[in-house]
């Protein structure tokens, strides 16, 4: 069975509930599911080092993970409006898999959860397509056929799909940011099957 991999780093779960919601949307296009891969936390000091599988939670994503995709949905936590270490970590990793273009043709999304509404959502998004283009994928956004994007006045965006967590992530995730999440991973699990099918 093809798989979208839902690849994210979450430190207080804003963003691991965005997952989830677009893992389900994925999960309800026929012929292909959902693989959720957290990124393994990193450390300031060299020799403390993790279990290989996390006590709670997804397990760490190792790059046949991503190299088998057939569609990548990728989330990170704005952090200054940017991309957190430990998945920027794991990115800086896959060069073997851009030697290989192993992922060229493949489609990707990305998405984001910040505290603020104006905390760096679309720099964070927009970083986050960077490494993705020098792979070759085919980054795709939300439309503005989603009624949800016009209407929202939380997260949301035609970048990819967001939350507005507040402070101390005291927000739940919206209806719009459901909505939006749900329409966004069924989006990319079609899109990812049609191109599939072709390679
Ligand atoms: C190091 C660090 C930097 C952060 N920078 C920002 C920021 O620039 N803008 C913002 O709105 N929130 C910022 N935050 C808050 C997180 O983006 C926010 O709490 C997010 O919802 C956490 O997602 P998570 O629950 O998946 O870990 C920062 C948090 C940390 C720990």
């Amino acid at each position: 069975m093809p798989y979208v991999l839902v690849l994210y780093y979450s430190c207080h779960g804003a963003v691991s509930e965005l997952a989830r919601y677009l893992a389900r949307g994925i999960n309800a296009v026929e012929g292909i599911e959902a693989r959720m891969r957290t990124a393994a936390p990193v450390s300031a000091t060299c020799e403390q080092v993790d279990p290989s599988v996390p006590e709670t939670g997804n397990p760490y994503v190792t790059l046949e993970d991503l190299q088998h995709c057939a569609g990548l949905a990728l989330g990170s936590p704005s952090y200054f409006g940017n991309i957190a270490s430990p998945l920027k970590y794991f990115l800086e990793q896959t060069t073997p898999l851009w030697a290989s273009g192993a992922l060229s043709g493949k489609p990707a999304t990305v998405f984001t959860s910040s505290s603020s509404l104006h905390g760096g959502q679309e720099s964070l998004l927009l970083s986050m397509m960077q490494p993705l283009f020098h792979h070759g994928m085919i980054l795709m956004g939300t439309p503005y056929t989603e009624p949800d994007l016009a209407t929202t006045t939380t997260g949301g965006t035609p970048y990819g799909v967001s939350h507005y967590a507040g402070p101390d992530n005291i927000h739940p995730v919206s209806p719009e940011e459901k909505n939006l999440c749900l329409a966004t991973g069924r989006r990319l699990a079609e899109l990812a099957l049609r191109l599939d099918r072709k390679g």
